[in-house]
């Protein structure tokens, strides 16, 4: 597979892809990133000036590039109807058009595909003043599962048994409009499907830590650190959600004349009444993709042109490392509720003499320094033999790692052993 490719996007996730693709085979000179990071200008060449958001001057820049396969990292640009505009000059694009992304900038539409498609998930109802969010929690009782029916940054889910709480969150996202959702029960996984509009492969299991500190306590975030595999699962598991969440909402999105070619991302919980749907993405997770393509072996480029070209029953099973990976995400004083100034970040080469991966984020050099720009910083992202060994090298990696302020959650991957799911 030797085809210019366009990676868009700056974050984790994205230096993540670059690094697997060059790990699977693509030459690095084959790789444009637009805007970047500071991370991942070290490996490839990126356009730090690009707005990946607007369909103009991306596809402006791809035609400039010679670009032959365009991989969308973030959710906004498939939302703006980049991909689209890219497909319109004959570029093959991984990532769905802005109406098949609907599926994750609309819970309500993700609600209405499930629907007609039988996917299982939460009940739940579509609210557009607060009266009906008053009248629709008080029926679903506690705890209460708000969200804003839009995209949010990971923000937008409140789960609470604060029943003010509750209703102060929708308050603030009530110009969205409102889903109240059923509280679903156990543990979640993330499972990503490869689709290019009529079939699809899947790739491995990971597990997401939302919550921004240990114990699952604090608010919301984008995801503060994964594991893959996971040995808890039960047998069948990747085929029951190919069958019953994966191929259904793909078929379903043909049906209504919007193929999905690129990403899905089920977030499923495992209820003690079976497999339920509580999000879909439109776009590779951040941070499980650290941890998913850490361990893959097979060309992720050749997969992805596959699927964006309408190939994907040409390609042979996906194979994984038998080793497990472990990522944990360094994030800034305060965040995710305050924002904090930039800061000097040291001790990233020290890190990666440990021998694992960092996947930056919101870094960048200003006069010749490293800093530390935003929310989520970077993820150090480690493999081993077991979770003990992982853990240990994720741990002894991110302690090298100075930035004032900053945390990270200190159990990432600490129950992964031990988890079981009532069968
Ligand atoms: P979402 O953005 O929809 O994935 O929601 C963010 C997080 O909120 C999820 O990862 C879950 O931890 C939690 N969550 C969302 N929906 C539900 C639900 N119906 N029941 C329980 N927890 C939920
Ligand atoms: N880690 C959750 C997400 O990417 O939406």
């Amino acid at each position: 597979m030797d085809v210019k490719i366009l990676v868009l996007g700056q974050g984790a996730r994205e230096h993540a892809i670059i690094k697997a693709l060059i790990r699977t085979g693509t030459p690095a000179a084959d790789i444009t990133v637009a805007p970047g990071n500071a991370g991942i200008a070290r490996e490839v060449a990126c356009q730090p000036n690009l707005d990946p958001n607007s369909p103009t001057d991306v596809v402006k820049f791809a035609l400039e590039q010679g670009a032959k396969l365009a991989i969308i990292g973030p959710e906004a640009p498939l939302v703006a109807g980049v991909s689209d505009a890219l497909r319109a000059e004959g570029i093959a694009v991984f990532g769905p058009s802005k109406e098949a992304a609907q599926l994750e900038g609309s819970k309500s539409f993700a609600k209405q595909v499930m629907a007609a498609a039988g996917v299982p998930t939460g009940m739940a109802r579509t609210c557009t003043t607060i009266d009906e969010v008053i009248s629709a929690i008080d029926d679903f009782g506690a705890p209460y599962v708000i969200k804003a029916d839009g995209l949010a940054a990971g923000k937008g889910v409140l789960v609470t048994t604060d029943r003010e709480a509750a209703i102060a969150h929708a308050e603030s996202y009530i110009e969205m409009g409102i889903l109240v959702e059923e509280f679903l029960d156990g543990p979640e996984v993330s499972l990503f499907f490869v689709s290019d509009g009529t079939s699809v492969i899947p790739l491995t299991p990971a597990q997401d830590f939302k919550r921004a500190f240990d114990n699952d306590q604090g608010p919301n975030t984008g995801g503060m650190g994964a594991y893959s595999p996971l040995p808890w699962l039960p047998a069948n598991f990747i085929e029951e959600v190919e069958e019953k969440v994966a191929l259904p909402t793909i078929n379903e999105l043909a049906r209504l004349g919007a193929p999905f070619i690129g990403l899905l991302y089920c977030g499923l919980i495992i209820t003690k009444r079976g497999i339920r749907v509580i999000e879909f993405n439109a776009r590779f997770g951040d941070p499980e993709t650290q941890v998913v393509l850490r361990r893959l072996n097979s060309s992720l480029s050749n997969l992805l042109y596959k699927a964006a070209t309408g190939h994907l029953e040409g390609v042979s099973e996906l194979t994984f490392s038998k080793e497990v990976a472990v990522t944990v995400v360094l994030a800034s004083e305060g965040y995710p509720v305050t924002a904090a100034p930039n800061r000097p970040i040291t001790g990233i080469q020290e890190a990666e003499a440990t021998g694992i991966e960092v996947c930056h984020a919101a870094t960048a050099t200003v006069n010749g320094e490293l800093m530390a720009t935003g929310g989520r910083v970077l993820s150090v992202v480690a493999t081993g033999q077991d979770f003990e060994a992982a853990r240990a090298k994720a741990y002894e990696g991110i302690q090298k790692i100075s930035l004032q302020g900053s945390h990270y959650r200190k159990d990432i991957a600490a129950k992964a052993d031990s988890l079981k799911v009532s069968e």
